[in-house]
């Protein structure tokens, strides 16, 4: 049975093992935002001080850890590249499969639903969005199954609204 639990700071090497592997690197690495592998364990390491505004889940397959995620509440983030999307409500998210094995079975589906339930079940949440490389097919499929729509094709912004029924 796939479960989300809270990161724990002994997950950490694995974590970086996951964000280091090809399969993740190349949807991970975002250079023309210069974003580095690096960045994002940045924000792990901070995530009680500087990035306290993320919480960041392990993804467990039974009593295997397969994966990562993260949700955050865009207000609290105070990142600016929203595009037309309200922050009042809106919750970010990502996620990711570290091992290869657990690929392509549908666990990306089952952790995003399992995310967005999550998420939903707080007084305050409105609408969950992620934002994608347009070629990452099999995130985009994911999210698509996952009752969310496309808003901005230009980011590749995906969102699934609380009352959308799917
Ligand atoms: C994105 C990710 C979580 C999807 O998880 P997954 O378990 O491999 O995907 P699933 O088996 O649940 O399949 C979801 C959909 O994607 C499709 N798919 C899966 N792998 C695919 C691939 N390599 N190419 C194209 N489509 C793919 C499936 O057919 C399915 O589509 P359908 O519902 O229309 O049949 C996983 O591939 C991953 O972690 N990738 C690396 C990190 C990453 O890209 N994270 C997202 C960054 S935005």
């Amino acid at each position: 049975m796939l479960t989300l639990r809270l990161m724990k700071d002994d997950d950490i090497s694995l974590v970086a093992a996951w964000l280091n592997k090809e399969h993740v690197k190349k949807w991970y690495e975002i250079p023309h935002l210069n974003v580095t592998i690096d960045d994002w364990l940045y924000e792990i390491n901070h995530r009680y001080d500087e990035f306290q505004w993320l919480t960041h889940l392990i993804v467990m397959w039974g009593d295997t850890p397969i994966g990562l995620c993260q949700y955050y509440n865009c207000q609290d983030s105070g990142e600016e590249d929203f595009g037309t999307l309200p922050l009042a409500g809106s919750y970010g998210i990502d996620y990711l499969i570290g091992e290869e094995d657990y690929l392509g079975k549908g666990l990306g589906k089952a952790l995003i639903s399992l995310l967005v339930d999550k998420i939903f079940s707080f007084p305050d949440a409105q609408r969950v969005t992620a934002d994608i490389d347009k070629a990452n097919q099999a995130s985009e499929k994911s999210l698509l199954a996952c009752g969310f729509v496309l808003i901005d094709g230009e980011d590749s912004r995906f969102v699934k609204t609380k009352n959308s029924f799917q």
